[in-house]
């Protein structure tokens, strides 16, 4: 067990939603703490299996303590989903019966400081999901010029994106800006509050973390990947945080149903209830789209 808990989100109708054969073999391209997973395992007969696919190598290795009950019937690889036609070719998978994408991070990494995605705890300003990727939040934000800085805060829905970036520039001349707090305060500073529910630095956090990760582009190649092994009568679903991730899914998925080949099995995306916002925070903007191979 680790100190660190994550609740999965929509686990309910991840599993109505996404099962419509009862062998084979599914992913989850985002296994996390394998929430999810366990929940499919549980639902699934004993000879169906998960494949779990996480970028994060500390998250591979905490999902395999968890799910260690279900011996083999749980295969782990460590990766990132825009690979998924490698990793499952690498673990001799031919076809699979349905996948699931659980997007973001985990609430191991908002928590744990050390990650530095958190606005809460102090920590480096790192934001990887993968410890070897090259680039950093501290990067970008000592490195980059102000056009591209601005341009990446702006895009995720920040309207102070130049006010920020000044003084992001203005602060590293005399020194460069090591920790999410530094970072936090400063923008708090520039772009304080007025009313809002979330902390003003919230969109420029969610920008660099995405960008550091390149979030969009190993969605959108994760999808593509993954369609031609999916098969007939598979499904896949999708729970986004945000809605520029959303919009992604929604307009891909409305592409592929157009295409033909293709029905959407969810014309609006499902929402968490009351209860389960009640219960778990951080439920309270996702959104689920299916779509099923025909
Ligand atoms: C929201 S969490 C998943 C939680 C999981 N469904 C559960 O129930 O415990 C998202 C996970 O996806 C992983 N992840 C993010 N981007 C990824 C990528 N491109 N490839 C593989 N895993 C990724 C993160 O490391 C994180 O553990």
């Amino acid at each position: 067990m680790t100190e660190y808990e994550h609740i999965s989100v929509l686990a309910r109708e991840v599993i109505e939603l996404l099962i419509t054969e009862k062998k084979g073999t599914y992913v989850d391209a985002t296994l996390g703490m394998g929430g999810h997973t366990a929940r499919l395992l549980e639902a699934l007969p004993q000879d169906a299996s998960v494949l779990g696919i996480d970028w994060d190598p500390e998250m591979a290795g905490i999902a395999a303590s968890r799910l260690e009950r279900f011996g083999g019937r749980v295969k782990i690889a460590q990766g990132n989903f825009a690979n998924i036609d490698e990793i499952v070719a690498r673990e001799g998978i031919r076809s699979l019966s349905g996948a699931l994408f659980d997007l973001g991070i985990s609430s191991l990494h908002f928590d744990k400081p050390s990650r530095g995605f958190s606005l809460k705890h102090d920590g480096p300003l790192d934001m990887r999901i993968n410890p070897d990727n090259p680039l950093t939040a501290y990067t970008i934000i000592n490195q980059w010029p102000y056009e591209q800085i601005e341009h990446l805060i702006r895009v995720c829905g920040e309207r102070h994106s130049g006010r920020i970036t000044k003084a992001i520039l203005a602060a590293r001349r005399t020194r460069p800006l090591e920790t999410t707090g530094e970072l936090a305060a400063l923008i708090e500073k520039v772009a304080p509050a007025r009313g809002e529910k979330t902390h003003p630095a919230t969109k420029t956090f969610l920008a660099l973390r995405v960008s550091v990760n390149y979030e969009f582009d190993n969605l959108t190649r994760g999808i593509q990947k993954i369609m031609p092994l999916l098969k007939p009568g598979a499904r896949m679903g999708i729970i986004t945080f945000h809605s520029l991730e959303d919009r992604i899914v929604k307009e891909t998925f409305r592409i592929m149903a157009k295409m033909g080949g293709w029905e959407l099995v969810t014309t609006k995306p499902v929402k968490p209830s009351d209860e389960e916002v009640a219960a778990n925070k951080r439920a309270r903007s996702a959104k689920l789209r299916v779509i099923e191979k025909l």
